[in-house]
């Protein structure tokens, strides 16, 4: 024995065995009678082959057990019990053959060697594992005595951070221009490899990553015991080129003489890395978005998301076009009731805004070229990859042009705003980085007149959801629209879609009133990003469009005026920012591209 009074778990368990083995001599001689069984006072416990269970089973007539083993442990023998079998209990047997007549009989003498068998390989596992749990718990009580006396230690090493030598305080987007500087930067751990003598940290601040090199007493204080990523630091040091035949982010490193963590984030069952896993379940993941926008996809891909929408916005200013921010609180619908948002507070039915172009239409007159950056908002009732219930809508509305103006202007943003992006040293990165196959539009783009998509679906054996063929008047829906844009392999402007299907406000064409002035540009793997036409100017051409869509005209008045007061020739478009980001940036769905994506059935985080 190891400890004069008491013995170890251990130590019991092998006690027992081997007092279970000398038994196992006495146990076979019993040979009580089933009679003497039930007079014996002890329990009595059944066991069926066949019909018992060993997990199911309690012992009871009704739930025998399976085998004679677990009937065995069911009477929770101490590991240091030398009790063999038939001094524990009574073990009755049925066999298969009389379930019938439920018979139970005492077990037999060569079944209880059997048993007695069992139970010595089941006791030297037990040993083992007793063991093994003996030797961890060792082990772990060893490493706190360790991680006691390291802390103890640590606590003696505090850094200094002293005022007497300058550092810059400093984001790290500037730290290349700074090589040889003392810098001051405060961030968040994106990742970090302690290592014998140096800890290497790569820091994030929100404009770009720095490589963090930790060596001597920076890594014997609490803080270096206590590090963790996604904690938040602050380090100060020198920043350094990195040496030859090594890479980090810019170039740069930095050698810390001083740091501290600002606020630590837990470690162990709640540590950042092991929320979000790669085969994180999906709606976890939806859930966890907040923690999801700190990793490197998220980010990149809101980082194109902002050089975008400002690439956008210097483009529309280049051609003296206006922003401006129209309501989302709205009282009229523009692409039809089905998808309307609606919600009482002003006395009577308001809705979330599903465009914003009614309002663009009617500051053509004061401010000329307008466009807005707007949420809008479609109660969608499917689940596909490229619909929101919120998204980001980039509405222009141009006056004083043709159709052919129209497309034009598309195509010219498009391809300008493509351009920007490649020029651009950290959006042409990402943009290498998540689709490294991506190749500018080139223009012109294909135009395609709806009759030609027709035929060329039926050409192409792309037929509708019921495995027809298409015909003149069908809407093409999203996935034979993909299919023949994937097929085509480049940007497609499918333009004159028929009145029919196709919101109230569309100018007919001129050659067949049945058809619109009107445009999809189709981009490939995503479909439509956007959608876009001529406005009806005639007065009485928007009463009659208004009666035939059952849309009641008054409280439309606000637009009709445009064509009381001064009417002319216009048209617009409505770009889907997520879908055109998911074209830009090869994302599966456009959940990828929004901060906090809405569908239906998701508006948390
Ligand atoms: O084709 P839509 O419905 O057109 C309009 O709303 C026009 N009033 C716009 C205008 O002319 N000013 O929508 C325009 C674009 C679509 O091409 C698509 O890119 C995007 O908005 N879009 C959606 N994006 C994500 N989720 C949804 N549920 C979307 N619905 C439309």
């Amino acid at each position: 024995m190891s400890n004069a009074s008491q013995p170890t778990i251990v130590e019991q368990a092998q006690d027992a065995a081997s007092k279970l083995a000398t038994a196992v001599q006495d146990t076979l001689s019993l040979g009580t009678s089933s009679e003497d069984a039930a007079k014996s006072g002890l329990p009595v416990i059944y066991v069926d082959e066949k019909a018992g269970s060993d997990s199911t089973g309690t012992g009871a007539e009704l739930a025998p057990f399976a085998t004679p083993l677990a009937a065995y442990q069911s009477l929770r023998p101490t590991p240091a019990s030398d009790a063999t079998p038939s001094a524990l209990a009574t073990f009755l047997v049925r066999k298969p053959d009389s379930v019938e007549r439920n018979e139970w009989v005492e077990i037999s003498a060569s079944a209880k060697k059997k048993l007695v068998k069992s139970i010595g390989g089941w006791r030297k596992s037990e040993v083992k594992l007793a063991a093994e749990g003996e030797r961890l718990e060792k082990e772990r009580k060893a490493q706190e005595e360790k991680d006691a006396l390291r802390r103890e230690e640590a606590k003696s090493v505090v850094l200094v951070d002293d005022p007497s030598k300058e550092a810059k305080k400093t984001k790290i987007y500037a730290v290349p221009e700074l090589i040889g500087s003392r810098v001051r930067i405060q961030g968040w751990v994106h990742r970090f490899r302690p290592q014998k003598t140096n800890y290497f940290l790569v820091v994030r601040d929100g404009t770009a990553m720095l490589q963090c090199i930790l060596t001597g007493d920076c890594i014997k204080t609490l803080d270096a015991l206590d590090l963790t990523t996604e904690s938040t630091v602050e380090v100060v040091g020198t920043i350094e080129k990195v040496k030859e035949g090594q890479t980090a982010p810019g170039g740069v490193e930095l050698l810390v003489d001083y740091w501290k963590i600002i606020g630590r984030a837990p470690g162990g069952s709640e540590a950042f890395e092991g929320r979000l896993q790669p085969d994180t379940d999906a709606s976890i993941r939806a859930d966890l978005r907040h923690l999801e926008l700190r990793g490197e996809i998220a980010t990149s891909v809101m980082r194109v998301r902002a050089l975008l929408l400002r690439a956008f916005r210097d483009r529309f200013h280049a051609r003296r076009i206006t922003e401006v921010t129209p309501p989302c609180m709205v009282q009229t619908s523009v692409e039809g009731g089905s998808t309307l948002f609606e919600f009482d507070y002003y006395g009577a039915p308001a809705y979330l805004t599903q465009s914003s172009q009614l309002y663009l239409e009617t500051v053509l007159p004061s401010l000329g070229d307008v466009y807005c950056i707007q949420e809008s908002f479609r109660a969608e009732k499917s689940l596909t990859r490229r619909h929101l219930s919120e998204y980001t809508h980039l509405e222009a509305e141009l006056v004083f042009i043709q159709f052919k103006d129209l497309l034009d202007h598309l195509e010219s943003m498009i391809c300008e705003v493509v351009d920007v992006l490649l020029a651009d040293p950290v959006a042409s990165e990402i943009i290498k980085t998540l689709n490294p196959d991506f190749v500018p539009p080139q223009r012109p783009f294909m135009r395609l007149d709806y009759r030609d998509a027709v035929k060329y679906l039926n050409e192409h054996g792309i037929t509708k959801e019921d495995g027809t063929d298409h015909v003149i008047g069908d809407d093409i829906a999203e996935a034979a629209e993909r299919k023949m844009t994937d097929q085509i392999g480049r940007p497609i402007m499918l333009i004159h879609f028929p009145k029919l299907l196709k919101a109230f406000y569309m100018q007919p064409l001129a050659s067949a009133p049945d058809f619109t002035e009107s445009v999809d540009v189709l981009m490939p793997g995503v479909g439509e990003v956007v959608g876009g036409s001529m406005r009806i100017t005639d007065y009485d051409t928007l009463m009659a469009a208004y009666k035939r869509e059952g849309i009641p005209s008054e409280p439309y008045y606000w637009f009709t005026d445009q064509r009381k007061y001064g009417t002319t020739e216009h048209g617009g478009y409505g770009l889907g920012v997520e879908r055109f980001l998911a074209w830009l940036l090869k994302r599966y769905t456009v959940r990828e591209c929004s901060l906090y994506p809405r569908w239906m059935g998701r508006a948390t985080p």
